[in-house]
């Protein structure tokens, strides 16, 4: 390895995972917290935190927490009250007209951070529009733009990794999906990486305050496009805003529901997909056999579809290995025992994802990147009734951004040391120099 993820002794793990507290994590765990991960699964998979919760790290024991969602809530409201300075309340978020919190309502409402019935309507109204038909479709122009991004790269001899290219897929394909003009869409992947930042385990007043103007500018940008779309209505076998304002067999969003969800859908498919685009060319970089192995499994290969076949592969290793996505969160909602340890009603769960992935009960030597894995059943995506609506676009965009960049520039290297994002929920990288040759 060249050093990307930098080293850490098991001492050292041992230490950071006695003490673990998600509001406070140093900066070596940041850069690479898969021994400390490993420690945990080993010595404590259900560790209790400071702050009451506990962190699980046993792929088994997150999956039975996803498959239950009778017991293990994914409504925010408790939990973001304090966090976003909003007390707890039982009435809906969007019931108060005034001094809402813009975090506190955005997360509150959005279809992630909800139980049914909420969870259930929005969740079918988004899943209808992103069909397979539907995203087969959208192929053509993924690969154009792909396509015209790697011919800027070559034009410049090189660029900026994350900036170039990973991070200027997601917000083209998503803009498309809820047709937002080309021309507005520059401010849309700054709300969402603060509006996202948001839901770190430990945020600064100056975090904070930038993640709640975000959500009211974005709220202001979005009321614009869907007065404009209810008079214009697009064709909604394509145009997710359009079935968003139709609702589902008679059966509406209210406003709220309907801007605050689209912001998220606009958030969910941007810094998660940049971060598996930009993780995906760092761990080649890291992994260099296995770059070169698959070029010349790609050179080799017999047929389109037998090239396709090999990137799914590397596609779904690279979402096991380095998951863009690390964090989830429930809450018992009743008494329960979770990995054999009995938490009682009102627990705080985090679901690390990151460590489940690389469960050795699951896969064989899980600390090694082999984009040729067979049968890697991840959780990149979570599990049961809340896993990603957006999995099958993900996958094409990184199919295509991942394949066409690596026989394109099969000598691409780094010219700096990258810039890693610092966060703990989203692992990503914020800038990552480079040559194509
Ligand atoms: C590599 C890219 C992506 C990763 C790693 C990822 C990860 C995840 C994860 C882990 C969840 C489950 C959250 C939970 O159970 O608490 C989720 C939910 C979701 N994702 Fe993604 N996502 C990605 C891309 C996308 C894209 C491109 C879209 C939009 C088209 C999208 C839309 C959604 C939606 C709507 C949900 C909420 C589903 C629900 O609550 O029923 N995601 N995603």
């Amino acid at each position: 390895m060249n050093g990307i993820t930098p080293a850490m002794t098991p001492a050292r793990a041992a230490e950071i995972a006695a003490s673990l507290d998600l509001r406070q994590l140093p900066a070596d765990f940041l850069a690479n917290p898969y021994p400390v991960y490993a420690r945990l699964r080993e010595t404590e998979p259900v560790k209790r935190l400071p702050d009451g919760s506990v962190f699980l790290t046993r792929l088994a024991d997150l999956v039975a927490v996803y498959r239950d969602a009778q017991t293990f809530s994914s409504d925010k409201q408790v939990e973001f009250g304090p966090k976003y300075n909003h007390a707890p309340f039982d009435q809906a978020p969007w019931a108060l007209a005034e001094g809402v919190s813009p975090l506190f309502q955005h997360h509150t409402s959005s279809l992630v951070f909800n139980d049914p019935p909420l969870h259930t309507r929005v969740r079918r109204i988004i899943m209808g529009a992103l069909t397979r038909r539907a995203i087969d479709q959208m192929t053509p122009g993924l690969v154009r733009l792909v396509d015209q991004l790697l011919e800027n790269i070559e034009a410049q001899g090189g660029g900026d990794l994350i900036e170039d290219f990973a991070s200027a897929i997601p917000v083209e394909i998503i803009g498309n999906l809820l047709d937002v003009p080309h021309a507005d869409r520059g401010p849309l992947r700054g709300w969402s990486l603060a509006i996202l930042g948001a839901l770190e385990p430990a945020l600064t007043p100056e975090q904070e305050a930038l993640g709640h103007r975000s959500v009211s500018e974005f709220l202001a940008y979005l009321r614009d496009l869907v007065a404009e779309r209810r008079k214009r209505p697009g064709d909604p076998e394509h145009d997710v805003l359009t079935r968003l304002i139709l609702g589902d067999g008679g059966e509406a969003l209210s406003e709220v529901e309907l801007l605050q969800n689209c912001i998220f859908l606009l958030n969910a498919g941007h810094e998660t997909t940049t971060n598996l685009i930009g993780n995906a060319l760092l761990c080649l970089q890291e992994w260099p056999a296995q770059a070169a192995q698959l070029r010349a499994d790609l050179a080799a290969a017999s047929s389109e579809e037998a090239r396709q076949d090999l990137l799914s592969r590397a596609v779904d290793e690279f979402l096991r290995f380095e998951s863009s996505n690390q964090l989830g969160n429930r809450r018992a909602l009743q008494a329960c025992s979770v990995g054999g340890v009995d938490l009682p009603e009102g627990t705080r769960i985090t679901l690390c994802i990151g460590a489940a992935n690389r469960d050795p009960a699951q896969y064989t030597e899980p600390e090694v990147l082999n984009l040729r894995r067979e049968g890697n059943k991840h959780l990149a995506f979570g599990f049961g009734p809340h896993q990603c609506a957006g999995l099958s676009l993900a996958r094409l965009e990184g199919r295509i951004a991942i394949g066409r960049f690596v026989q394109r520039f099969p000598a691409y290297r780094l010219t700096a040391a990258p810039v890693r994002g610092g966060r703990a929920r989203f692992r990503g990288f914020l800038s990552a120099p480079f040559a194509i040759r």
